[in-house]
This record gives structure tokens, sequence and C-alpha cells, in this order.
């Protein structure tokens, strides 16, 4: 089946990136959430986010012409024509399999479901379907548009089909793409990254090196182009959290287990660029002001 039409729930930090790669790949993208108000602060970030990379020359075509492959929505009904659907909603199980649960009776039964999920298993969200080979976990990294990396996850149902052409978008949407061949919680990157942000968060709460010059070190020592510090405040302090602590509650692994300064923020709702402050202070704007 040639797809030509993706329909992408949710029109936050995740579905907005997803629906502009999608474009900017030449698809035609439907983009879905809850209400107009929000799907249009996501096609307004979109626009701004398209309109830089044109201006830097890093995507080809004009602004109009990827802004008009983008269709907003409300209405799920709007699936009905897909031929590929990404999902990119709250790390809710009960609301995404409330989702699937209703695209599975919208969608063609030849449709791939594709889940962003951060941390919750691709085989307890795919049962919510009757659709289980065809669904699979495609995790993307924030920002997406920027992020070249695309985990590809298979449930315990997922068909090797299903992988291969989950694979195939992906490439065509300019990502580089790897496989993950169980369904563990934190897939294979966060699980190799989680403990190196725990121990900056840990250094810091000992006082022992400020955020600042973590971030530092790990940009000009290992050649990241953002900290540890720097990505959380981007991903979102409680998205970060709620992943770490998925991976710890099915690993038991004292490693996984998100630092008491980590837990505190969240709680006092210092959740990064989001709320204006995490590990770093913004203005309106976005701009950096400082440490928090
Ligand atoms: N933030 C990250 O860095 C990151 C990275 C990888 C994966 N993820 C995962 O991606 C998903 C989305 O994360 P995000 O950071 O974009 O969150 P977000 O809060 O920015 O966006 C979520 C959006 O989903 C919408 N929504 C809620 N219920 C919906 C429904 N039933 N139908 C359509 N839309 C609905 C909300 O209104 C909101 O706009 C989560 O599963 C998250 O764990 C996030």
């Amino acid at each position: 089946m040639e797809i030509k039409k993706i329909f992408v729930a949710g029109a936050g930090l995740m579905g907005g990136g997803i629906a502009q790669v999608c474009a900017q790949a030449g698809y035609r993208v439907v983009m879905r959430d809850l209400m107009p108000e929000i799907v249009e602060k996501g096609i307004k970030n979109i626009k701004w986010s398209v309109t830089k990379l044109v201006e830097k020359g890093k995507v080809q075509g004009s602004v109009a012409e990827i802004m008009e492959r983008i269709e907003p929505a409300t209405d799920l009904s709007s699936a009905s024509d897909a031929d590929f659907v990404f999902e990119a909603i709250v790390e809710i199980l009960e609301v995404k399999r409330e989702l699937f649960e209703e695209l599975d009776k919208i969608c063609r039964p030849d449709v791939i479901f594709a889940t962003n999920t951060s941390a919750i298993p691709i085989t307890n969200i795919a049962e919510a379907t009757r659709r289980a080979s065809r669904f699979v976990g495609t995790h993307f990294f924030s920002p997406v548009p920027m992020m070249r990396i695309l985990e590809i996850v298979k449930g315990l149902l997922t068909s090797d089909q299903t992988v291969k052409t989950a694979v195939e978008i992906g490439k065509s949407l300019g990502k580089e793409t790897i496989v993950v061949n169980r369904d563990v919680a934190g897939f294979a990157l966060n699980r190799i990254n989680f403990p190196s942000t725990i121990e900056a968060i840990k250094l810091v709460e000992a006082g022992v090196v400020s955020v600042e010059d973590v971030d530092k070190g790990m940009r000009f020592g290992f050649g990241r182009p953002m900290g540890p510090f720097e990505t959380a405040d981007l991903a979102g302090l409680d998205v970060g959290f709620n992943a770490m602590s998925a991976v710890y509650k099915e690993t038991q692994d004292e490693k996984f287990h998100p630092p008491m300064l980590l837990q505190r923020k969240v709680k006092i709702g210092h959740l990064g660029r989001k709320t204006g402050i995490g590990w770093y202070r913004y203005d309106e704007k976005g701009n950096k002001l400082g440490p928090a």
C-alpha cells in the first residue's frame, strides 16, 4: 500500500514535530487534538519552525506549500482515509487505549498504528485494538525536526512487515532508525541515557557541580548538542520523571530511581520550558535567563 496521508493524534510538542517532518517529507497530514485552539497553537509552532528551517536552507520547498499539506482536525473521523497513524497524545495508558480503540473502528484494517509513547509497553496499548500485528512503537526524540534518531520498537505481536514499513517511513522522514527487538520499558536509548542523567542530578544535588557546568561539560566534552539539563527542560521534567519511574518500576533497578531533587521539582510544577522554569528560568519568549 502506498502511504500518502498520515494521521497524527496530538498537536503538542511531539505530535506537532511529527506532523511537521511528515509534511516536510511531502506527505499529506491530518493533525488532530481535542480543541481547535490547541491545534491552532500546534500549527503556529510548526509554521515558526518550518520558516526557520527554510530560511536556513535546511528544508526544501516553500513554507506555504509545506503548511498546506497539514490539515487541522478535532474530529477523529478525519482519520478514516489515513494510510498510517502516529499517536503522540498524553502518556496515560487508558487514554491511549481509548483513542486506539476508536481509531481501530475508523481506520482501514491494513493501516499501521504507531505510538510515540516514552515508556508504556507497546503490547499493552496494542491490545486495545484488533491489529496488534500492525501496531508498533515509533519513539521520536525531541525536538523532532532536529533529532535524527528514531527508535522502532517491536511489541510482542508486531509483525516483521510492520517493522519494515515503520523503518521505511522513518527513513522517508529523514530519520536514522534503530530497531528495538523487545518491548522493555525505556526501550534502548533511554535505558542507556537515564543512568547518566540521574547521576548528573545527584551530583548537582550534592553540590559537586552546577547545572550549567554539567551542560557545558557534556556539550564540549562529549559533543552533545545539548546537556542533560537543557534536554530535560525541553522535554519536560515530568516527562523524564514519568519515564524514569516506569523503567524503575519494571526493572526495580536502583540505577533508574528518579532522584529526590527531580521528584521535588516535578511536585512544585517546575517542569522546564513549558512552565517557564525547570533547571533553568525562561522569559515569556522562551529565552533562557539563567539557572533556576
Ligand atoms: N516530550 C518529549 O520529549 C517526548 C519524547 C518522546 C516521547 N514522548 C511521548 O510523546 C507523547 C506526547 O508527548 P508531548 O511531550 O508531545 O506531550 P504534550 O503535552 O506536549 O502533547 C500532548 C497532546 O495530546 C493531546 N491529547 C490528549 N488526549 C488526546 C486525545 N484523546 N486525542 C488527541 N489529542 C489528545 C493534548 O491536548 C496535548 O496537546 C507522550 O506519550 C510522551 O511520553 C515525549
